[in-house]
């Protein structure tokens, strides 16, 4: 098992690493000292598999869960699942020393955490992310919410778990599809913050493919070390955080232009990336031969690294990019790499270089 510590002063926890820890739930929990009524939420997908595993893990320390399930996918990131959850909670008497475990995906641990951070003006949660981007990304940093009509993660909180464990026997019933999406953030952290991660992922990518339980303890540990520092840094998002967002101004804009479902969170980021190391290139001087080395990568994971939109999608395109967060004057900013492992925020790029690097081939 790995240990990667958050420090976030009197808010700092512990995030585990490795395999067999959800049989170790009960135990865990037991050494942080919580109430003993707490709520597992999971959406039904992964509660099938997992729920009866937790349940019985807690039970076996004391505690008594109530599972509340809700469906699988996106839109239970809403205000109206998370009065259902403050519901179910009251019906079974969770008070301030309760607490919640987020058994499953980013979905569940956003909207989990968020139920976390307001019932009762805030009661203890531990996260039990399940799929490889919520172990090395959303599990990870504080941010919990849920989406309105008008956008997502319009509504949430900063509000930090008391302990995090990714185990990643989880992650071999995960779809390939979405287990690849992740590979899609790890491959970020290597190209914003650390070299030597991104050469470890160019060399042991099959094994990663193949979940190999030693790399992936590897790999998650690190991507989870490199998230805390980060976050550690900057905690609400006013400056250095923004690194995170690698890719992510064109990944948001085609995730947004391409309709509901088309593009997993991943695919859309590793075609934004992409992008970016072409835009850093023009504009930073990345040497041509790390933008390949990029590329290349995205491609062995079996990412999508080609977007050609026909010109009503690249209308579509731009417009969903100039309403994005980070636009100022025209000009949209982007984070753009120097070179692997380095990079920088708030660059300015010209919306002409942004159309001729999609349409290169
Ligand atoms: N809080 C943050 O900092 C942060 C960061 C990144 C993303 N997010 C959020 O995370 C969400 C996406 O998370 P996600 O990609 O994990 O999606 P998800 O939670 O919807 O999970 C993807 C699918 O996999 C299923 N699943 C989960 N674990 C499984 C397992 N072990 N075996 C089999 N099936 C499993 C789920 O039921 C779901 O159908 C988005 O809402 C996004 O906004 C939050
Ligand atoms: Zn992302």
């Amino acid at each position: 098992m790995r240990l990667v510590n958050v420090p976030l002063g009197h808010r700092s926890y512990v995030i585990k690493v490795g395999s067999g820890l959800l049989p170790r739930l009960g135990a865990e929990c037991a050494a942080l000292k919580l109430g003993h009524r707490c709520a597992v939420i999971t959406d039904a997908k992964v509660g099938a598999k997992y729920a009866a595993a937790a349940a019985k893990t807690l039970a076996a320390s004391g505690f008594e869960p109530v599972l509340v399930t809700v469906p699988a996918g996106e839109k239970s990131k809403r205000v109206a699942m998370v009065e259902q959850c403050y519901d179910r909670l009251a019906a079974h008497r969770l008070e301030r020393k309760s607490f919640i475990v987020a058994l499953g995906g980013g979905v569940v641990g956003d909207l989990a955490g968020f139920v976390a951070a307001t019932y009762l003006r805030g009661i203890p949660f531990v996260q039990v992310p399940t799929t490889l981007l919520a172990q090395v990304d959303s599990s990870v940093g504080g941010k919990t919410g849920v989406n309105l009509k008008a956008g997502k993660n319009l509504v949430g909180a900063f509000y930090q778990p008391r302990l995090v464990l990714c185990d990643l026997d989880t992650l071999r019933t995960l779809p390939r599809r979405e287990y690849v999406s992740g590979l899609a953030e790890v491959i970020k952290y290597g190209i914003i913050y650390d070299a030597v991660l991104f050469a470890q992922l160019e060399r042991s990518l099959p094994k990663l493919l193949e979940r190999d339980p030693a790399t992936l303890m590897a790999v998650v540990a690190r991507c989870c070390e490199i998230k805390a520092e980060v976050v550690g840094q900057d905690e609400t998002e006013s400056g250095l955080r923004a690194i995170l967002n690698f890719g992510h101004t064109i990944g948001h804009a085609i995730e947004n232009s391409s309709g509901y479902g088309k593009f997993l969170h991943g695919e859309a980021i590793s075609i934004g990336q992409i992008a970016a190391a072409r835009l850093s290139q023009q504009i930073l001087g990345l040497a041509s031969g790390e933008v390949t080395r990029i590329g290349k990568l995205f491609a062995r994971a079996g990412l999508p690294v080609k977007f050609k939109p026909a010109a009503a999608r690249r209308k579509k395109l731009f417009a969903a990019m100039l309403l994005d967060k980070k636009v100022s004057g025209g000009e949209v900013k982007f984070v753009l790499a120097e070179k692997i492992g380095r990079v920088k925020f708030g660059c300015k790029v010209p919306a002409e270089l942004i159309a001729e690097v999609l349409s290169l081939p």
